[in-house]
């Protein structure tokens, strides 16, 4: 297999060749789109941290709900910001909670999009942390009563799944039996498994005002140096009855995303988070980059690692320019 006989330009001469050669197409069908939900506004207020994203109001949430699916885009997964937060994160239990009424608002109108919850207590908790803090330490057994108990007022608000991403041990398997004794067999469970402490995520929490008051999360999310670790953790996640896998950040854990496509039976999805579609939109905004090309580029690199699903903030914008072609 040598040249001159074999010559790999001939198979990049035109853009039908390409096309028909390529081994990973990006599609609509493949994304989530997260939308910040807030309680404290009248207005859409933009997240001064990532350009094109808003903290919405109820009324303007349900529109872009509408955009979102007119779009193509099969799902959205709701953050909340609630009016108050307290301690142990309760106002994230009440029946008529911001995203408690999100999803039976967004259900209501656009039945047929997806509505995915984030279950996780630093939107909804005084010092931002994702557990119950007692004894200034994170208990992680009482939290993961309440994450159980939040995971089923999502459920009968209406959601079609379920997404925590505390990082707490054994919550999947609490929430997996407090959703089946309630009757919600079947609200399939997407566990943010291999979570990182990234710094990637700097700009979610300004948009949801959920950043830690004092510490850091370097008790509970994972190490950047590991990778068996994401493993375990995956294989466990899906033992206690995760039905999809989530890898996050993606652009920096390539790695990641490729070894439990190989290993794991289960959809595999990538949370391209806030720091990376910043890094996009501040290239783009100093010309060093063409936007387009830059985020297709990123957004294929995490599916052909293996990728089934992708969480991003730029679904609206691929939405757009897939269907330009
Ligand atoms: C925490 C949560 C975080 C994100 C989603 N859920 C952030 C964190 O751990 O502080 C980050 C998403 C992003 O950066 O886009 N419940």
């Amino acid at each position: 297999m040598s040249f001159p006989e074999h010559r790999s330009r001939r198979l990049r001469g035109s853009a039908a060749m390409r096309r028909l050669i390529a081994e990973t197409h990006l599609a609509v069908s493949d994304f989530i789109y997260p939308m910040f939900i807030s309680e404290r506004i009248t207005k859409p207020v933009p997240v001064e941290s990532m350009p094109g994203m808003y903290n919405l109001p109820l009324d303007n949430a349900i529109d872009e709900a509408v955009r979102v699916y007119e779009l193509g885009i099969p799902a959205v997964l709701l953050f909340g910001i609630p009016a108050e937060k307290d301690a142990d994160g309760s106002v994230s239990l009440r029946a008529d909670g911001i995203i408690q009424q999100a999803v039976a608002r967004i259900k209501s109108n656009v039945p047929e999009l997806l509505v995915v919850t984030d279950v996780c207590l630093c939107e909804y908790t005084e010092h931002g942390h994702c557990g119950i803090i007692r004894e200034n330490d994170i208990d992680n057994d009482a939290t993961i009563d309440v994450l159980a108990q939040q995971a089923v007022s999502h459920a009968k608000a209406g959601a079609d799944m379920v997404a925590p991403s505390d990082m707490m041990d054994g919550r999947v398997g609490k929430i997996r039996s407090a959703l089946d004794s309630a009757g919600f067999t079947s609200v399939p469970i997407m566990s943010y498994a291999a979570k990182y402490c990234s710094a990637f995520y700097g700009p979610f929490r300004d948009a949801a005002g959920s950043a830690p008051k004092f510490g850091d999360r370097q008790t509970y999310q994972m190490d950047i140096a590991n990778s068996r670790e994401a493993l375990k953790e995956i294989a466990q996640d899906i033992e206690e009855g995760a039905d999809i896998v989530m890898v996050k950040p993606a652009l920096a854990y390539l790695d990641i995303i490729h070894q439990a496509k190989q290993k794991f039976d289960v959809p595999v999805a990538a949370y391209n988070v806030s720091g990376e579609y910043t890094m996009v939109k501040l290239a783009v905004e100093k010309n060093i980059a063409d936007e387009r090309r830059l985020t297709l580029e990123i957004l294929t690199a995490i599916k052909r690692a293996g990728a089934d699903i992708i969480i991003s903030y730029h679904a609206p914008d691929v939405a757009k320019w897939l269907a330009e072609g």
